[in-house]
């Protein structure tokens, strides 16, 4: 599989959301994001998936899956690629995370990563983080796949 046929299509999207909207109607309010991030970690091109929540000026990390732990569960707003998105309450797709300096490392094989804000009434009060072990991983697919399961779970990551 080349790193393009490994990125997500528009049905599976579709599919992975419909999916998720169940997961999140029909799971114990514990469970739902640590549910949720692993039904996104089983997406070819989602090889880590984390929930960040907002507490005061700093993004906590709150579930993820994927291989490994990352050392990054608390990122201040501002910094990285995360502290980033945090700030502008905007979606960032970076395509070579080598290209970008406000990147902060977690793993040695990611190439590429899109951050999600979390919005509740127009703030933000966390995020979805995915990393990726080939360059230009993420299209708008994801952005709109994703931005869709950030409102599905916007009211578990409320203070
Ligand atoms: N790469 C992120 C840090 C979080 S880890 O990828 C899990 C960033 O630049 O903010």
């Amino acid at each position: 599989m080349t790193p393009s046929d490994a990125r997500l299509d528009k049905e599976r999207a579709k599919e992975l959301l419909v999916h998720i909207e169940k997961l999140v109607a029909s799971n114990p309010k514990e469970s739902v994001l640590g549910d949720v991030v692993k039904a996104l970690n089983e997406v070819p091109s989602y090889s880590w998936v984390g929930v960040y929540r907002l507490v005061g000026n700093e993004l906590v990390l709150c579930a993820w899956a994927g291989p490994q732990a990352t050392v990054h569960t608390r990122i201040p707003v501002g910094k990285g690629v995360c502290g980033w998105a945090a700030r502008s309450g905007r979606t960032e797709i970076v395509s070579d995370v080598s290209k970008d300096s406000r990147y902060l490392e977690c793993f040695t094989n990611t190439k590429s990563e899109i951050v999600v804000p979390i919005l509740s009434e127009g703030k933000v009060v966390g995020e979805l983080d995915i990393d990726g072990t080939a360059l230009n991983a993420y299209s708008l697919i994801d952005k709109q796949l994703l931005e869709a399961v950030a409102e599905r779970i916007s009211t578990y990551c409320k203070g």
